[in-house]
């Protein structure tokens, strides 16, 4: 059975998702695109640098460097400003009695975001305590869909990939659980998540029992 649940953060732990697609679109409009919430879909789980470039690409718009960087300040900005205000309460329904059941099975608890706003974020929502260890998105090379940092935070709880669990919302971080040799929890729709080995619709239906059996 599995010795460590490493769990995505924006969309699994809490709604910054929802933060997220806010600022890209706002992003978008700012260039006279549409931004759809399907086409965040593709940008779920990619890193900061690659949204842009999708939306552009999307677009067929080029900018220059200096704009490329004043749109990627500009939308952290205005993320920073989405999530100003959350606290323990914009944890989803049933995080903390998940983590509670892993911690009393001995299971560890790991947690691999792409966002480099990720140690701000669990600190604003009370949980960075409960992480066993916490990766840096800033610290790997290869963003996901790499594997890169899900491989980074089980070498970080000196785990072997095979005995954990990756719990993710994204398209792009399920096949980093995927590519990383471990076992995939997707949460959403499975008919996005098509790689999952499991999906369930939210966080709180998670079956921790079930997992770990
Ligand atoms: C991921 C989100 O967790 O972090 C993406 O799913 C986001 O939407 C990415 O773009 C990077 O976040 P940040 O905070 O470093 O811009
Ligand atoms: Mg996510």
């Amino acid at each position: 059975t599995a010795k460590a649940f490493i769990f995505d953060l924006d969309g699994v732990l809490t709604d910054t998702a929802e933060f997220h697609f806010i600022a890209w679109q706002a992003t978008a409009h700012q260039l006279g695109l549409e931004f759809t919430r399907e086409d965040n879909e593709g940008l779920k789980g990619v890193d900061r640098v690659g949204s842009l470039q999708l939306i552009l690409d999307k677009g067929q718009l080029s900018v220059s460097e200096e704009k490329f960087e004043q749109l990627l300040v500009e939308k952290n900005q205005h993320y920073l400003e989405l999530i100003n205000d959350i606290n323990p309460d914009n944890l989803f329904p049933g995080v903390l009695d998940c983590f509670a059941a892993l911690k009393e099975q001995g299971i560890k608890i790991g947690l691999a975001s792409a966002s480099k706003n990720a140690a701000f974020v669990v600190d604003k929502l009370g949980i960075a305590d409960l992480f066993d260890f916490i990766g840096d998105a800033a610290s790997v090379a290869n963003s996901k869909p790499a594997p890169d940092i899900f491989l980074s935070v089980a070498q970080g709880l000196g785990l072997s990939p095979e005995d954990c669990i990756g719990v993710e919302d994204a398209v792009a971080g399920v096949t980093a659980i995927k590519s990383a040799g471990m076992y995939a929890v997707g949460i959403g729709e499975k008919s996005v998540l098509t790689q999952a080995d499991i999906v369930f619709p939210t966080t709180g239906e998670m079956d921790v029992q079930q997992l770990l059996s």
